[in-house]
């Protein structure tokens, strides 16, 4: 959906702020960019609906080479949502999120039901806050308007420049899974730029670690975790990535023990069952909250495949970081 063929970006001053860089995003697909200050993230998304043109090299959106599209018409196809969020201050939060639906030439009506059905979907009752002006909202609440106004018309492309960066961890947190939720039923194409490496093993399905000006590697956040390409990689995702990978390896039949057989009859003290796939930092968490040691792990038939012992998840870990 979104292709990068060899794109080198050079600045008027000689800084080449990326160096032929090439991926793709595949349709529905959510990548995180990822890197320090200054790496080229923000460049690498503004290419995307031109906002900045690359020196050399071409950038597909939907097989298309968008340098012979029109600007305008290229960016109603894009939904861009930045941190400074960029709210009219002087527009109510409804009038806000009907937008682009207005620049469209849809009818009044039409613009704001639009409007009150997207704010909904970002979990703001559009009843309450859609007469607000932006000045009458929190930061969290804020960016969920700019998530809103950025899908009000149902763009298949949404650009996420440090999206959630502009509030606290418990707020981001929330954010984070709320857009998540979302992304499940909307799956449109996703860009998102972060500095963080929490956020970027979270939120993306592929993930691009970026040196200066070079993607270091782009594959999965477990992949990456558990693998880096390269020792940048290793350095900047932590030497606790290990812990990181627990929340993005899933459970498979291979870690189970089988079900003990005194375990049929009495439950005391054991924790509720979870289904296969469930992550392996979720698992950990339900195994330590109670004393048995085990944790009956179920399959798609909700009957028990077998038991997961701590045992058990450090194998998983440590299969999946060798590998
Ligand atoms: N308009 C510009 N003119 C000159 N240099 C720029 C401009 N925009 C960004 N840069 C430089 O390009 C590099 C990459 O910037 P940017 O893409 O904003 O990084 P990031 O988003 O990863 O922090 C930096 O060295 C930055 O100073
Ligand atoms: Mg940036």
């Amino acid at each position: 959906m979104i292709r990068f063929e060899h794109v080198t970006k050079r600045y008027a001053d000689g800084t080449a702020a990326v160096d032929d860089l090439s991926f793709e995003v595949a349709e529905g697909e959510l990548v995180t960019l990822v890197g320090p200050s200054g790496c080229g993230k923000t460049t690498t998304m503004m290419m995307v609906n031109r906002l900045v043109e690359p020196t050399s090299g071409r950038v597909l959106v939907d097989g298309e080479d968008i340098s012979g599209v029109d600007p305008v018409a290229l960016r109603r196809k894009i939904g861009y949502v930045i941190q400074q969020v960029g709210l009219f201050p002087h527009r109510t939060v409804l009038d806000n999120t009907a937008t682009v639906p207005s620049l469209l030439g849809w009818k009044k009506a039409a613009a704001r039901a639009r409007a009150a059905e997207l704010l909904d979907l970002v979990g703001l009752d559009p009843a309450t806050y859609g007469s607000r002006y932006p000045a009458q909202l929190s930061g969290g609440q804020r960016q969920r308007v700019g998530v809103a106004r950025a899908l009000a018309a149902d763009p298949p492309v949404l650009l996420m420049d440090e999206p959630f960066g502009a509030v606290d961890p418990v707020v981001r947190e929330r954010l984070q899974n709320e857009f998540l939720a979302l992304q499940a039923t909307v799956r449109k194409t996703v860009l998102l730029v972060t500095h963080d490496i929490e956020e970027a093993v979270r939120m993306g399905d592929r993930m691009a670690v970026y040196g200066q000006g070079r993607i270091e590697q782009f594959d999965t956040p477990a992949t990456v975790l558990g693998s880096p390409a390269t020792p940048y990689v290793a350095d900047f995702v932590g030497s606790d990535r290990g812990l990181k990978r627990l929340a993005v390896t899933p459970v498979t039949e291979a870690d189970l023990d089988p079900v003990p057989l005194e375990k049929t009859g009495g439950t005391d003290g054991a924790p509720d069952p979870v289904p296969l796939g469930t992550s392996l930092k979720d698992a950990l968490a339900a195994l330590l909250q109670h004393d048995t040691g085990r944790l009956t792990v179920t399959g798609a038939d909700g009957r028990p495949l077998g038991v997961l012992t701590p045992a058990g998840v450090h194998r998983a870990l440590r299969r999946a970081t060798v590998e």
